[in-house]
């Protein structure tokens, strides 16, 4: 498997022009919808936060509540820092989180636990530093059982995908992340996976024909 913070180190400048370009513009819609899922003040963690899109719109609805961005890979942080100073950015990974017990009030990961080195070690830290009874946020794509999408996401992921990275001089990380894609779960697989890790699954929204998934799941 290779390295995903070499991988995102090296497309950390393009990654925000190559995201509207290969979603059609459309992850800004799933990014609004998925933060209406917010609804407190106090403390909130984005893990893999990447260019910090998704804590920074966070922090513009709810300016008094303490961000905190964490992601391993210096570049992406580093466009996160200069684009937005009232954030603290940490690096660090999913499965080793720097942060006490029952910390959190709210957790979000967006388009990232498929990344991490391990979905279930990253989820036992998450149980372990949000409080009782708060959410955890996930927005991730899905893998499709209708054949037809299957072949359609298909050609996207594996021609028109590595094309734009070819473009941009990084076929072979675009080439990764379609293949991350294209391995992740359904979102039944997905929830089982949760509970698993003693989430309780309160809403599945689905976009885009199935393929980008958004879970709010409960710490019990
Ligand atoms: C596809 S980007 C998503 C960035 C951002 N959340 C967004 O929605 O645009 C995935 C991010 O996951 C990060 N990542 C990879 N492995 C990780 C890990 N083990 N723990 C936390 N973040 C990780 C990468 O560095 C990258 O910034």
């Amino acid at each position: 498997m290779p390295n995903t913070k070499d991988t995102f180190n090296s497309i950390a400048t393009v990654y925000d022009k190559i995201n509207n370009i290969i979603s059609l513009g459309r992850h800004k819609n799933w990014k609004s919808f998925f933060i209406s899922n917010i609804n407190f003040e106090g403390e909130i963690l984005d893990i893999a936060t990447g260019t910090g899109d998704i804590i920074s719109s966070i922090k513009k609805i709810y300016p008094n509540t303490n961000c905190y961005g964490i992601d391993p890979s210096k570049n992406m942080l580093y466009i996160a820092k200069q684009k937005y100073k009232d954030i603290n950015f940490i690096e660090g990974y999913s499965e080793d989180l720097p942060f006490p017990d029952n910390n959190f009030n709210f957790i979000t990961i967006s388009f990232g636990i498929r990344n991490t080195l391990s979905i279930n070690e990253s989820l036992k830290e998450i149980h372990r530093i949000l409080k009782k009874n708060q959410y955890l946020l996930i927005m991730e794509f899905s893998k499709t059982e209708n054949f037809f999408l299957k072949v359609f996401t298909n050609l996207y992921l594996f021609l028109i995908i590595p094309i734009i990275g070819l473009l941009y001089g990084k076929f072979k990380e675009y080439f990764y992340l379609s293949s991350s894609i294209s391995n992740f779960y359904t979102p039944k697989e997905f929830q089982k996976i949760l509970e698993n890790n003693f989430f309780n699954v309160e809403s599945i929204n689905s976009f885009n024909f199935g393929l980008v998934t958004i879970y709010k799941a409960k710490k019990i």
